[in-house]
């Protein structure tokens, strides 16, 4: 009897927030090993990534990557092991990371350069490539050290601090010797930064909804003004990070979460840029393999060492994707967002 392989599809796009509607489930047969051709293999996932870019790739609209085509298979990172194999460098029970989709299997040609990487699971563990070790610490990594360049003793600052980029961005910033101040939604993800993962103060701007209860908070924690600000969110955040952005300060533009399930959010005083001579620079991780292996290295060992702390919120099944995806744009999710698949 073959193997089911559960897909999820996207088969409308959004009018306004995405739904579950938006998605379908459909079931197909795995490809038996015999049907395979040379240099294909087939991978069982064991845990799916949900990223906040792939809203973005719902729209039908022009950004930075293609529209997810409709009836086809959502797409996003993946980590499982090799089932079957017509390619010799892989082999049934290898590690590998991947971009299998929103699917419990997929049948990769991995011949195709970058398709599908080994992965060594022995102290680092095999989520963690979805996560700190992944392509969201990678992007940390970059904004961090490529954009904002911080010196020891300087103040940074990062939205969406207890998320699977922001976590990253103020525990690498804790080694190179800065102050780290987080934002983060509630007293629990504020608690979680401070405690656990080290920072120096964390601001609930959800206990502070008018901007100046919001300025007047993030002010009591930079008592030197910020020097590097790692933007995830946008809005309200923003603005009142601005409003503490020292001379020559920079900011790494890496996300605008606050938009990207309805309008856009303006920027309330761009002017600042100019009165502070700041540099602002927006960056795609995926543009930026150059620094991949330098910053899996860094990100790497302070994973296997316990030095670089994660948290990941877990769905189960296939099934819970959409809901589980939806729930990320809303600050559900406490950590990097996984839907476990085994
Ligand atoms: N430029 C790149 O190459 C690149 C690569 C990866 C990720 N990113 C961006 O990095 C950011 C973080 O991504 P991630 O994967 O680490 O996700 P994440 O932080 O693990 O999860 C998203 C978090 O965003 C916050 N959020 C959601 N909706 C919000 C809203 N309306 N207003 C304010 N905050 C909201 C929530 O945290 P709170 O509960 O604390 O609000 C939520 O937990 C995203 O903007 C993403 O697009 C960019």
């Amino acid at each position: 009897m073959s193997l089911i392989n559960r897909q999820i599809h996207l088969v409308s796009r959004p009018q306004g927030e995405a739904t579950v509607d938006n998605f379908q489930l459909v079931e197909l047969p795995v490809p038996a090993l015999e049907s395979l051709a040379e240099g294909q293999v087939v991978v069982r996932h064991h845990f799916l990534s949900l990223d906040p870019y792939m809203r973005g790739r719902m729209n039908d609209s022009r950004s930075y990557a293609d529209p997810q085509p409709l009836h086809a298979v959502m797409l996003g990172g993946t980590v499982g092991e090799v089932l079957h194999s017509k390619h010799p460098k892989f082999a049934p029970g290898d590690a590998v990371l991947g971009m299998g989709g929103w699917q419990e299997y997929s049948v990769v040609d991995a011949n195709q350069r970058g398709a599908l990487h080994k992965l060594d699971t022995t102290h680092i563990p095999m989520s963690a490539y979805l996560g700190a070790v992944g392509m969201p610490g990678v992007t940390a990594w970059y904004g961090l050290v490529k954009i904002i360049a911080p010196k020891a003793g300087e103040t940074v600052v990062v939205s969406a601090a207890s998320g699977a980029v922001g976590g990253v961005v103020g525990q690498l910033a804790k080694v190179r010797g800065c102050r780290v101040v987080g934002i983060a939604g509630g007293a629990d993800k504020c608690r979680y930064v401070v405690d656990e993962l080290g920072f120096d103060a964390c601001v609930d701007y959800k206990a502070h909804t008018d901007p100046k209860s919001l300025y007047q908070a993030l002010k009591a924690v930079t008592p030197q003004g910020v020097d590097g600000y790692f933007e995830n969110v946008g809005g309200a955040i923003l603005d009142a990070v601005m409003l503490r952005m020292n001379a020559f300060s920079r900011m790494a533009m890496c996300g605008m979460i606050a938009g990207y399930d309805g309008q856009p959010t303006p920027m309330s005083n761009p002017a600042l840029i100019l009165i502070n001579r700041m540099k602002v620079e927006g960056f795609i991780v995926s543009e930026h393999p150059e620094v991949w292996a330098d910053a899996t290295q860094e990100l790497g060992t302070l994973v296997a060492t316990g030095r670089l702390k994660f948290k990941e919120s877990v769905a189960q099944g296939i099934a819970t994707a959409p809901e589980a995806f939806l729930g990320l744009l809303k600050g559900k999710n406490f950590g990097k967002q996984l839907v476990k698949l085994i």
